[in-house]
């Protein structure tokens, strides 16, 4: 196991080894946003979470804050999830110790701007990654797997809320072309693996952060998505939050999202596992988002009444590859799934704001 470095050697002595054996999970990408708030509510349900993560768009101190709200440590393998050999290695450590559940697959490039001008980088990765882990899967018997997808499959759908028979339109990016290939791709896995399960988990706009303010978005460098530059600039670390255009055919001219509430979301991740538990060779796609659509400025204003500041802002030209409104039908992931959104946007957005104050106590 040449590639892989066990950061967190000695496991805390406070895991449940008995658990571990039967309900190991392996958590690509868990050191990231939604990947950590995943791991939390994985443990609460019993599971083992395993993370795979090698820090390129992480940063360590999340493990910190996992540890005080878990109360103990998370075995972490610093790998590269392109790297086929040393994600070999990874299962046959896990193992070793017992079964493992299923797989999340969360590690991947995200930045829709980014992925435009390193378009190369972002299909190894992103398509790369998928393709050795689902190798390494089928090497290995281990048949549940969860992927993290996006709405962004859909491009700038035709009608709203958009369910999950919505056709793939165009890619407006290249980060959005590795989410409809990764799909593929795996849609193709299963139908060639018998053992495979799947949900393609379509996530429409994370945002918020762990009550404890332990966790939460923390970007490397300049924050591209709406919510941390907000609270960025509401802190006076940033400029101005510029607004992306306000001449959209929308009823205030900004664009509409569906900002679900990164715990609604983690909590799906568990939802899913303990489904595909259950299944005989099924693969489906689910829409994550609370079914709400709500424009910028509405987020602005639902931002300063649960927080009690205002957000110094203004308006600027449209941002290239935006689509105008979308948010989720998200009736099939309630039916099968029997999981639906709790929080609201002012909970979420209070949440938000709480771990933007934290981080700069302890930063
Ligand atoms: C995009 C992707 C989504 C991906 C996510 C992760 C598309 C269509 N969507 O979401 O799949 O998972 O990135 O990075 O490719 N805004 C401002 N000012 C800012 C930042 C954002 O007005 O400084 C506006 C945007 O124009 C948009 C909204 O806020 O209307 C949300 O933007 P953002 O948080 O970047 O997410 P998406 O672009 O919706």
């Amino acid at each position: 196991m040449q590639n892989v470095t066990v950061v967190y050697e000695a496991m805390n002595a406070m895991v449940n080894f008995e658990t571990m054996k039967s309900q190991q999970v392996i958590v690509t990408g868990g050191a990231g946003y939604i990947g950590s708030h995943t791991v939390v509510e994985l443990v609460g349900a019993g599971f083992e979470p395993i993370i795979v993560d090698n820090f390129s768009n992480s940063h360590p101190r999340v493990l910190d804050g996992l540890e005080r709200i878990l109360n103990r440590k998370i075995q972490l393998f610093d790998v590269d999830c392109c790297d086929e050999s040393a994600l070999n290695g990874v299962f046959e450590s896990c193992l070793k110790r017992g079964n493992i559940t299923g797989v999340i697959h969360f590690a991947a490039f995200k930045a829709v701007g980014e992925s435009t001008a390193e378009p190369l980088k972002y299909f190894s990765n992103n398509i790369g990654s998928t393709a050795a882990l689902l190798a390494t899967m089928h090497r290995h018997g281990v048949g549940s797997f969860v992927f993290s997808s996006s709405c962004t499959v859909y491009g700038q759908p035709e009608q709203i809320p958009v369910d999950e028979t919505a056709p793939f339109l165009p890619a407006e990016s290249p980060y959005g072309y590795t989410k409809q290939a990764c799909e593929r791709l795996i849609s193709d896995a299963h139908s060639a693996h018998a053992e495979l399960n799947v949900t393609l988990l379509r996530y429409f706009n994370p945002i918020g952060a762990h009550p404890s303010g332990d966790i939460g978005e923390l970007p490397l460098g300049h924050p591209n998505n709406l919510i941390p530059f907000l609270t960025q600039a509401t802190a006076g670390l940033r400029d101005p939050l510029t607004v992306f255009g306000n001449d959209y055919p929308t009823p205030d001219g900004t664009c509409v999202r569906d900002y679900i509430h990164v715990i609604d979301l983690a909590r799906a991740h568990v939802a899913a596992l303990n489904w595909l538990k259950d299944q005989n060779h099924a693969c489906e796609a689910l829409n994550l988002g609370t079914g709400n659509g709500s424009s910028v400025l509405q987020v602005i204003e639902a931002f300063e009444s649960a927080n009690g500041i205002s957000v110094p802002h203004t308006i600027g030209p449209r941002r290239p590859g935006d689509v105008t409104a979308i948010f989720a039908d998200a009736k099939k992931a309630k039916d099968l799934l029997g999981w639906e959104c709790e929080h609201s946007l002012q909970e979420a957005l209070k949440d938000s704001w709480n771990w933007q104050k934290k981080l700069e106590q302890t930063s």
